[in-house]
């Protein structure tokens, strides 16, 4: 492979100590030969507003930037109400306008979630598919990663210690650089 491959990250909560976060900083600390994962913070993104979608805010141009730049995307998110939770709704929204600039478009993806619960946030997967149909991504199908439970996963310090769940996501990332790689 000529250069290395780029994934941009996106934690779909904005808290302090989320569990996807820290999921999400797990997957970029494997060491991979092909590729990299650099974490896109959407904190900063304001909330979309079609009046100045010709005319972008500094913040969404910059987010807009990072996204177009990068081969692949890895979105890690909990489930909100059987959805995405709004900043993430908001981050794809700010990332996909104006009609015909979208900087989604094309890109490979993959998708993790967790819950609290025991159903891993497999229904706000099936939203964010939903939304990759209509910006002409492409989702990795296999492996999928659905954590339950996720509180659990981690020691004190935040480091994901549970031994399948990180079996997982080795086995999640490898695919997506191996998806993008046949995409090229
Ligand atoms: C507004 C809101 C809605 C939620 N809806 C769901 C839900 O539909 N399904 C679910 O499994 N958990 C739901 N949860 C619980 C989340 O799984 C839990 O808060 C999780 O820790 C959020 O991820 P984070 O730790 O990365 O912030 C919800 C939590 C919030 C705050």
């Amino acid at each position: 492979m000529d250069k290395k491959i780029k994934i941009a990250g996106i934690s779909g909560s904005l808290r302090k100590e989320s569990f996807h976060t820290k999921l999400l900083k797990a997957a970029a600390g494997i060491p991979l030969e092909d590729a990299e994962i650099e974490i896109v913070d959407i904190s900063q993104l304001p909330l979309f507003n079609q009046d100045w979608e010709m005319n972008l805010p500094a913040s969404v141009v910059e987010f807009k930037k990072k996204i177009a730049e990068s081969d692949a995307i890895l979105f890690v998110t909990p489930e909100y109400n059987y959805s995405v939770p709004g900043v993430l709704k908001n981050a794809i929204d700010c990332g996909s306008r104006p009609y015909g600039e979208s900087a989604w478009s094309g890109k490979p993806a993959a998708i993790m979630s967790g819950s609290v619960g025991i159903f891993g946030g497999s229904r706000a997967q099936y939203h964010l598919r939903q939304m990759m149909v209509f910006l002409d991504m492409h989702p990795l199908n296999k492996p999928e990663v659905m954590v339950p439970m996720i509180q659990d996963k981690f020691d004190a310090s935040g480091n994901l210690t549970d031994e399948a769940t990180k079996a997982k996501v080795k086995e999640m990332i490898e695919a997506l650089v191996v998806w993008t790689g046949k995409l090229r």
